[in-house]
C-alpha cells in the first residue's frame, strides 16, 4: 500500500521531529520515520539528544552536582549530611524516566500535529515526476511517497581505529551514560564537550578520572582566556586533563590499558576500569540508501546541502548532525523549522553567527560570536571588558563565584561581536547575549539596560561596561 504526503522527514532527532512539527502546523501532510527503539523494542523518537545525548547527561550532570554539594558543599551553608550514600541505580533510574517522558512527549505533539509516525528506518528507493518513494522497514516493510523529503538522520560516535565501541569496557556516549558501578579509574579519549561533561559526572560520583587530548590547548574553539580559568577550575576539581598527547595501543581484556606519549613524548600506559572514548562524532548515512536517488554526500560523508540546507536534488532537504555546521540540537532545530517554512513558501531563516553553545560543566562555559582569537586573527579591532563573579552579591549568596563575564565588541562602533562566559547559570546567562547580538546591539545598550539585583545577569551588565572601563563593583 502505498502512502503519499507534501512531507516525509526520515530521522525523529530534533532537527527531524521539529521539522515535521512545523510541517504539520503548516498545514502540509507529514510523516515522520525513525528508527530508534527503547529497551523493550517500542518506538523512542527524540534521537541521540533525548536518548543517550543532550537530555540524560544533563540528568546524569544534575544528579552528580547534587550528590557532589550534599558531600562537599552544604557544610559551608550550615547542613550537616550524615551517612551520605550513592544509590546510583536509583540515579540511572530517573535519569532513564525522564528521557521516557520525552520521548513520549514526542509521539502526543504527532499525534496533536497530526503528523503520522512510522517506527522503521527510512530508505530511498526510486524518484519520478511526483516525488521520492520511501521504504519503511520495522516489523515488516511498507513504501511511502513524499513530494519533499527532509533527511535527519544525526550522527554516530567516531571510534579509534581498530578500538570498536563494547560499551562494557570501551564505551561512547551511548556506555558512559549507563556504567552500573562507579568505575575506580576512568580514561576519557578527547577533552571535548562530552568529555568534559561525562568526565565531570563520574568524577563527582567518585571516579579518578584521567582526560587524555591529542591537542596541545585546551578547549581550542573557546575563547582563550575562558579556556585558561576553566582549565585552572577543573583541576582544582581534580578533574585530570593531560594535552598533547599520542594515543598508541588500547587493549581490553579485564581492565583496559590505554599507551600514549604525553606532550614531552615520554611513553606511559595506563590501566582504567573503563574508558569513554569522545573524539567527535560523524554523520549517519546507514542504510538511508542515498545512493538509489543520487543524492550527493561530500568528502566527509554529510549530505552536501548549501546555505538554505537544500540537497543536489529537487525537493530533497537535509538538516541537523547530517549536513555541515556545529553539531548541536539547536542548530538542528533552527534548521528543521527554517526547511518546513521554505516548503510552505515562507522564508525561514537561520543566522549561524548567533548559535550559542554551552559544555555544562560546573561552572558551565557559555559562549556566542566570536572569540578574541578569531578577532585577531580577522584583524578586526576591538574592546573588551570582563567582569568576575567574585565581585557579583549574588554568586556571593550562591556559594558560587568562579569565573567571568567576557564581552567583545566592535572597536569603531561598540556593536557586540562576542560574549564568553564561564561560571554559574553561563547556560542561561548566554541568551541575553544572544538576543542583544540578534538585535545587532551595542555594548552600552547592555550597559545601559536595568538589570534585577541580586542577580547573576548583573555581571553581564558589568562586563558590558567594562567594555568602556567603567564597570561600577570592580
Ligand atoms: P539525531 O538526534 O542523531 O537524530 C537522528 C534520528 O534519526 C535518530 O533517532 C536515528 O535513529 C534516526 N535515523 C537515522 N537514520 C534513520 C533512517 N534511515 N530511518 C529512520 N530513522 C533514522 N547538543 C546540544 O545542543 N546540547 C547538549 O547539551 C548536547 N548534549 C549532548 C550530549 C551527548 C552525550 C551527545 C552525544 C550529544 C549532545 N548534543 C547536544 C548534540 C545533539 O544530541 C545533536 O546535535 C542532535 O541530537 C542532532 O539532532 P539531529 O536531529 O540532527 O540527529
Ligand atoms: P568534540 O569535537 O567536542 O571533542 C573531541 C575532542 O577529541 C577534541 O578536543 C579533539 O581534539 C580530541 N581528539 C580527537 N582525536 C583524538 C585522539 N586520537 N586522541 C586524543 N584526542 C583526540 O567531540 P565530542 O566531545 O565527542 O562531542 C561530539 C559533539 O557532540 C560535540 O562537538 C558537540 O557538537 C556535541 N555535544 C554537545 C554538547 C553540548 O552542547 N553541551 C554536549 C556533548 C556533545
Amino acid at each position: 500500500m502505498s502512502k503519499n504526503f507534501d512531507v516525509i522527514v526520515i530521522g525523529g532527532g530534533p532537527g527531524g521531529y521539529i521539522a515535521a512539527i512545523r510541517a504539520a502546523q503548516l498545514g502540509l501532510s507529514t510523516a515522520c520515520i525513525d528508527e530508534w527503539k527503547n529497551d523493550k523494542g517500542g518506538p523512542a523518537p527524540g534521537g541521540t539528544c533525548t536518548n543517550v545525548g543532550c537530555i540524560p547527561s544533563k540528568a546524569l550532570l544534575q544528579s552528580s552536582e547534587h550528590f557532589e554539594h550534599a558531600g562537599h558543599g552544604f557544610a559551608e551553608h550550615g547542613i550537616e549530611v550524615k551517612g551520605l550514600k550513592l544509590n546510583l541505580a536509583q540515579m540511572l533510574g530517573r535519569k532513564d524516566t525522564v528521557v521516557k517522558q520525552n520521548n513520549d512527549g514526542i509521539l502526543y505533539l504527532f499525534k496533536k500535529n497530526k503528523v503520522t509516525f512510522f517506527h522503521g528506518r527510512g530508505a530511498f528507493v526510486k524518484a519520478d515526476a511526483d516525488g521520492y518513494e520511501i521504504s519503511v522497514t520495522g516489523k515488516t516493510t511498507e513504501t511511502v511517497k513524499g513530494k519533499h523529503i527532509i533527511v535527519a538522520t544525526g550522527s554516530n560516535p567516531r571510534a579509534l581505529p581498530q578500538v570498536p565501541f563494547d560499551e562494557k569496557l570501551i564505551l561512547s556516549n551511548t556506555g558512559a551514560l549507563a556504567i552500573d558501578a562507579v568505575p575506580k579509574k576512568l580514561g576519557v579519549i578527547g577533552a571535548g564537550v562530552i568529555g568534559l561533561e561525562m568526565g565531570s559526572v563520574w568524577r563527582r560520583l567518585g571516579a579518578e578520572v584521567t582526560i587524555l587530548e591529542a591537542l596541545p590547548t585546551f578547549l581550542g574553539a573557546v575563547d582563550q582566556q575562558i579556556a585558561a580559568e576553566a582549565q585552572k577550575l577543573f583541576a582544582k576539581q581534580g578533574l585530570t586533563v593531560e594535552l598533547g598527547v599520542k594515543i598508541g595501543e588500547i587493549k581490553a581484556g579485564k581492565e583496559v590499558s590505554v599507551h600514549y606519549t604525553d606532550a614531552a613524548g615520554k611513553d606511559h600506559k595506563v590501566q582504567f576500569d573503563r574508558l569513554i572514548v569522545s573524539i567527535g562524532r560523524v554523520p549517519n548515512t546507514i542504510g538511508l540508501q542515498p545512493e538509489a536517488v543520487g543524492l550527493a554526500l561530500d568528502e566527509r560523508g554529510f549530505i552536501a546541502v548549501d546555505d538554505h540546507c537544500r540537497s543536489n536534488l529537487p525537493n530533497v532537504w537535509a538538516v541537523g548532525d547530517v549536513v555541515r555546521g556545529p553539531m548541536l540540537a539547536h542548530k538542528a532545530e533552527e534548521e528543521g523549522v527554517a526547511v518546513a517554512e521554505r516548503i510552505a513558501g515562507k522564508h525561514g531563516h537561520v543566522n549561524f553567527n548567533t548559535i550559542p553553545w554551552v559544555i555544562y560543566t560546573s561552572p558551565e562555559i557559555a559562549w556566542v560570536g566570536k572569540t578574541e582569537q578569531q578577532l585577531k586573527a580577522e584583524g578586526i579591532a576591538y574592546n573588551a571588558g570582563t567582569f568576575p563573579f567574585m565581585a557579583n552579591g549574588r554568586a556571593r549568596a550562591l556559594g558560587d563565584t568562579s569565573g567571568m563575564v567576557k564581552f567583545l565588541a566592535d572597536a569603531r562602533t561598540d556593536e557586540i561581536l562576542g560574549v564568553h562566559i564561564v561560571g554559574p547559570m553561563a547556560s542561561e546567562l548566554i541568551s541575553e547575549a544572544v538576543v542583544a547580538m540578534e538585535f545587532r546591539a551595542s555594548a552600552e545598550d547592555i550597559a545601559r539596560i536595568c538589570h534585577a539585583h541580586p542577580s547573576l545577569s548583573e555581571a553581564t551588565k558589568e562586563a558590558a561596561l567594562a567594555v568602556d572601563k567603567r564597570s561600577l563593583n570592580f
